[in-house]
């Protein structure tokens, strides 16, 4: 008999990633993937360890399956991804119900675990590689019009609050060959836009090519695919790359670089290798290359030390930068790391208080810059269904914007041209002006 497994994903895309490369590795071992959890012979959560509640979250859902595992005693739960390598054994330990924890540069031993899970025994896998990066692992990915594609593994940067380097290890890249390859055979399929995944994806370097060159090889396979790419780091930003950005038209103007902080002392404490100024001439030079280029951002409340005059300055950085987008976060202290030692020192008040007016400033800001379309034209990739009505679509402009139009009989995966008819902090509405275009930009 066949088994099948479940496996549910949470955290970035690298990790929903990780799960088609997971999905790929136990399909061609003959397992089953299962369509909800109460079919399921396993279920595993690929997991998230950035935040203490991304793992708060994994420890609710994990009780769920503990009550079908009482009803159902041979069922197998595993924990895979970045929770798995931080807490190892102890997961197992401290959970009854676990039993397998398999780290991310271990996903090639999990049929092995599997099947002696199935007998009884309980595993653990959590060697972190130097070279692992599944690059001859096909994704089992479900026919679309969107994939992911992971280049780069690890981090190298350690900035202080981050868990990331632990989890995932050391940098490494996958080979252009190997990367071009599978893009080619994804554009044959029918998607039309890639997005290029790593935790600094724009220090890719496969020994011979950069990132400027991996992204001019992906965007020359077919002008009408969209090329998209995250994370950004400010440090790893070359002038070559945003040329190569600004060069080529299906490479989406969309960058995301997260700042993090405003303050120069945080960000120093943060080990983000750059200060204000040099952000800041950065996304001068970024925005006078690439003119119109859209740019987000990530940004932490509450750091270690943080003062009022700290959190002012990233405040008055957002109002200077003028950003379309950002993911705000409270920080989070991580066991290991270095601001771990700095204590945890502004109140959780204070934090979740400067946090709420980074949001809203961030979405003042967001609105006025979406208001500001309206009555422009804008080429939209259709990707799906709104989420409101039957009646629309949702489609993507270049600067990574959704936009809301009416079906009228055009299909998901072509480009069309609308008006940009109102808009709110994170969407746009438009109505169609033009025929079904076979560009990308
Ligand atoms: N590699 C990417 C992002 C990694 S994690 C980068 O450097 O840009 C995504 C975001 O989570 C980070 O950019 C940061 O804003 C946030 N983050 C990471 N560790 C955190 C922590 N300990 N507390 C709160 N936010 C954190
Ligand atoms: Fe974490 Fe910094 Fe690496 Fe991003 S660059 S993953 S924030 S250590
Ligand atoms: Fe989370 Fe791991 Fe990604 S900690 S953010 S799933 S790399």
């Amino acid at each position: 008999m066949r088994r099948s497994i479940y496996i549910e994903t949470y955290g970035c895309q690298m990790n929903f990633a990780d799960t088609e490369i997971v999905n790929g590795i136990l399909n061609e071992q003959g397992y089953e993937l299962a369509k909800d959890v109460d079919t399921a012979d396993a279920i595993f959560m690929n997991t998230c360890a950035i935040r203490d509640n991304a793992e708060q979250r994994i420890y609710g859902r994990l009780s769920n399956f503990e009550h079908l595992k009482k009803r159902n005693p041979h069922l197998v739960i595993g924990i895979l991804g970045c929770m798995a390598e931080r807490l190892r054994s102890s997961l197992l330990e401290e959970n009854s119900s676990v039993d397998i924890v398999c780290g991310p540069d271990e996903y090639r031993r999990l049929p092995a675990l599997i099947d002696e899970a199935f007998q009884g025994e309980k595993g653990i896998r959590t060697q972190l590689s130097r070279v692992e990066t599944y690059n001859d692992i096909v994704p089992l990915r479900t026919d679309g019009i969107s994939a992911w594609v992971s280049v780069m593994r690890g981090c190298d940067k350690f900035c202080t609050y981050c868990v990331v380097p632990f989890t995932r290890g050391r940098e490494r890249s996958r080979t252009l060959e190997g990367i071009v390859g599978e893009v080619r055979e994804l554009v044959g399929r029918g998607f039309r836009e890639v997005t290029l995944l790593g935790q600094n994806v724009n220090s890719y370097l496969d020994g011979t090519n950069d990132f400027a060159t991996l992204l001019e090889a992906v965007a020359a396979i077919d002008p009408e695919l969209r090329v998209r790419f995250t994370t950004s780091h400010p440090q790893d930003m070359s002038p070559r790359l945003i040329d190569a950005i600004a060069g080529r038209p299906n490479i989406c103007s969309f960058i995301h670089l997260p700042f993090q902080s405003g303050s120069d002392r945080i960000l120093e404490l943060m080990n983000r290798t750059y200060t204000r100024a040099h952000y800041l001439e950065l996304v001068g030079r970024i925005r006078a290359r690439i003119p119109g280029v859209s740019m987000s951002t990530d940004v932490i409340a509450g750091f270690p030390t943080e003062t009022e005059d700290d959190h002012r300055d990233t405040l008055s950085l957002m109002e200077e930068l003028r950003y379309d987008g950002a993911f705000m976060f409270k920080y989070s202290p991580r066991e290991k790391t270095k601001a771990w030692k700095m204590g945890d020192d502004v109140p959780d008040d204070v934090k979740g208080r400067r946090l709420e007016e980074i949001i809203e400033l961030q979405r003042r800001i967001s609105y006025e810059n979406n208001k500001a379309l309206i009555g422009g034209t804008e080429r939209i990739l259709l990707e799906g269904p709104s989420k409101r009505s039957q009646e629309e679509w949702m489609g993507r402009t270049d600067t990574n914007k959704s936009v809301i139009v009416p079906k009228a009989g055009f299909s998901v995966g072509q480009y069309i041209d609308v008006r940009i008819v109102s808009a709110t902090s994170a969407t746009l509405f438009g109505e169609i002006v033009d025929e079904v275009s076979t560009r990308a930009a």
